[in-house]
Formats: structure tokens, sequence, C-alpha cells
């Protein structure tokens, strides 16, 4: 099989990625190693942009999305028992998120990739990429016992942070940054309205907390929680009766609870690879980084990866140019750093560090303070939440 794009991995920035090459006549293979329920059934964060939103616009996938998705043009934070609001409309000169998760997303490029006709191996084995240093890359897989090749001008690996791509590349050409944060979010997904009308961020002593949604009848929560804990050891009650001890007097008489439909617990990590090209392989999204969720910035950044790189690709055969696909790393790498930059704010300002000891408590503090009475600090967390310009 031969085919121009070789797009190893199926979420979000695989199937972005896909959609605006098949729209453009590039034509583009997506090799998954899991089933396509598989990928559905990851429950990721759900916080559009609106770059993000007009990507998947300009992917043509845009419509249950603007019918859905909830429009906010706020959130609100919690510290020292009291709710707060950041105004990010006023805050940024009209600028909005929306609010509709990552599945949804998902499931609307999936519906859109199948609808085109274009190719998707899901169940792809044993992923190898070849030959990125020449003209001529290979990706080699199994599926169903029988080995394939396909032979591509380009590899974009998009295979997430455990992926294959980022593995291939030479120790020696390749450098990264990592923080792990010592705690997890354990998160809860049920079908109750939300606690409020706007996302809450809570800092309280007993540790972060994080009120949000899929849609009015579906509420996500999470808990800041240690590493050392399981999933088992959170009935849905203990879930229940620690956010509330977290949560502000009217967000508790407000909590509706109900049975969990989904619960798990991820770890907290700051990653960036450098650089994100190798010769004819890119990495976009979590293949290249990670944020931790704080600042809901994950799914957005996989979105302005694949901006700059599908830009790239349409010039390199529209034009027969190669600055895009040139620039890539460095463009693509400079609005990464600042949005690790500001996840990590967010992360340390929220969330308890009990090795920071009564100092960090108070800086915290203060830096709260300092931010709900100064409009300039409030516009910079503002116009960071929204979305630095692509
Ligand atoms: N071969 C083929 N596919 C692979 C391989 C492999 N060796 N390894 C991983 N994959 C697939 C995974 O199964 C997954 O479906 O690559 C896909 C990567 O998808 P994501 O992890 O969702 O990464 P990405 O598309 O970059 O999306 C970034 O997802 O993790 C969240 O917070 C993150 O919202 C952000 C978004
Ligand atoms: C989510 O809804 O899952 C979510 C929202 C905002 C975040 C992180 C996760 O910052």
């Amino acid at each position: 099989m031969r085919t121009q794009v070789a797009i190893i991995g199926a979420g979000p920035s695989g199937l972005l990625l896909g959609q605006l090459l098949t729209r453009s006549g590039i034509d583009n293979v997506v090799l998954e190693r899991q089933t396509p329920e598989y990928v559905l059934g990851r429950i990721r964060a759900g916080v559009l942009e609106q770059g993000a939103v007009a990507m998947l616009d300009e992917a043509g996938v845009g419509a249950r999305l603007h019918a859905e998705g909830l429009v906010h043009g706020g959130i609100e934070l919690t510290w020292a028992g009291e709710r707060h609001r950041v105004d990010l409309n006023a805050l940024t000169g009209g600028k909005n998120v929306v609010v509709y998760g990552q599945t949804e997303v998902t499931r609307d490029l999936m519906d859109a990739r199948q609808a085109s006709g274009a190719t998707s191996v899901y169940e792809a084995a044993d992923v190898a990429v070849d030959g990125f240093d020449s003209n001529r890359p290979t990706v080699r897989y199994r599926k169903g016992g029988t080995a394939h090749a396909l032979e591509c001008d380009f590899v974009a690996g998009c295979d997430g942070f455990h992926g294959v791509c980022r593995q291939s590349v030479p120790t020696g050409a390749i450098r990264s940054y990592e923080r792990v944060y010592p705690f997890g979010w354990l998160g809860l997904l049920s079908d109750t309205p939300p606690v409020s009308k706007e996302l809450i961020y809570v800092s309280h002593e007993r540790g972060f907390a994080l009120c949000s949604m899929r849609s009015l009848k579906r509420s996500r929560y999470y808990l800041q929680c240690s590493l050392e804990d399981k999933v088992e050891d959170w009935s849905d009650a203990r879930f229940w009766d620690e956010l509330r001890r977290r949560l502000d007097p009217r967000a508790v008489a407000d909590l509706v609870t109900g049975p969990s439909i989904e619960k798990s617990i991820a770890p907290l990590r700051s990653f960036v690879a450098e650089p994100l090209r190798f010769g004819r392989l890119f990495l976009a999204g979590d293949a290249g980084h990670i944020v931790p969720p704080t600042g809901a910035k994950g799914l957005n950044l996989a979105a302005s990866d694949v901006r700059y790189l599908f830009d790239g690709l349409v010039e390199h055969y529209r034009r027969g140019r190669s600055v895009g696909l040139d620039a890539y790393s460095s463009r693509a790498l400079r609005r990464i750093w600042k949005a690790e930059r500001f996840s990590w704010w967010m992360t340390n300002l929220l969330h308890r560090f009990p090795e920071n000891g009564p100092f960090g408590e108070k800086m915290q503090l203060a830096e709260l303070d300092y931010l709900f009475s100064s409009k300039a600090a409030l516009t910079a967390l503002a116009e960071n939440y929204v979305g630095l310009p692509y």
C-alpha cells in the first residue's frame, strides 16, 4: 500500500489532521492500535478554544459541536471558601470557550472519516516507522496476523504519549523536559445536572477540586488525590462526601449527586519533547507533549499542532515549498511552551503541595488575592484560558 501521509494514531490529533488532508485532496491512511470502541471509551477533557472550534469547522465536523456544545463566557474559582467569577468574555474582548467532550469530538471525526471513504486501519499491531530520515519512509504493521508495509511521503506521529513514533527517534536526536506532579486527579462522570452553569475550579486545604460538565444533564467532577489511591478505594459516596467538603456552601446546596458512570485516576505530568520533526517524521499532540489538565489545554494544543502541520503539508503539495514544514517544530513549540507555562501555573496555584509547607500555602493565597484585585493579572489568566493566538 502507498499513501502520501501515514498518520499513526486515531485520537483527536490524527483524525483531525486526516480529515483536513482528505478535504484538501491529500491522500492519507490512519493506523490505530486499538478498536474504535476502545478509543471512544476513553473519557478525556472537554473545553475547546475558539481556534480549535474553527479547525473542527474547517474539517467539516462542526455541526453537532455548535448544536450541542455549551458556550462559556466565564469560569469560577473558589478559594478561602468563596467563589469568584472570571469573566473570560469581558477580559478578552469577546472570546469564549466551548464545553464539548473530547469523546464527542472524536466520534464526529470518526463518522466524517468513514463517510469520506478514507482508509483507516484499526487494531494495527506492532506498528514500526522506518526510513523517515530518507525520502521514502515506510510504516510496517500487522493486522490479523498478516504483515503489511505502507509506503508514504511523510509520517505524522499522532500516537499519544505512549506511542511508537517518539520512541523510534534515536535518543541523541531528541531532548525531553518533564515534571511529574506528586498527586493525581480522580474523575467521576454522572448523569446529573451540573452544580453550576460554569466550571468551578476549587483551591481547598484538603486539595483541589473541579466541577465540570459534558452537557446540561451530564457532569464531570475531579478531586486531587494521592498517587497511591486506587479507584476501588473511592466509592461514589466517598467521592461525593469529599467533594462537598471542598465546595463553598452554595455549591454544596446545589450539588445533585447520583451513581457514577465512569471513575478513573489520572496522574499529572508536564512533558515536552524537542524538536518535533525528524526528517519526514512529525510529532503532533500528546506524542510530543503533555500538560496537566488544570488549564484545559491538552486537546487545544493537539489542534494547534495540527494547524501548523496541515498548513505545511498543503504548502508542500500545492506549491512545492517546504517553508511551513521546516518551521513546524519551532512554530508549534513556541505555542506549546506557553500552554505548558499556563498549565503549570494553574496547577501550582490551585493544588495542595504539602512539601511546600505553610509558606507555600500563603504564597498561593496571596497570588489568588492579587489575581482578583488586579485586572491585569486576571486578564493574563483569561487570555491564556481562552487560548493564545495561533
Ligand atoms: N500504533 C498505533 N496507534 C497507537 C500506537 C501505536 N504503537 N500507540 C498509541 N496509538 C494510538 C492510541 O491508541 C490513541 O488512540 O494513538 C492514539 C493517540 O491518541 P491520544 O492519546 O488521544 O492523543 P492525541 O490524538 O494527540 O490527542 C491529544 O488527548 O490525551 C488527550 O489531553 C490529551 O486532549 C488531548 C488529546
Ligand atoms: C473536563 O471537563 O474534563 C475538564 C474541564 C476543564 C479542565 C480539565 C478537565 O481544566
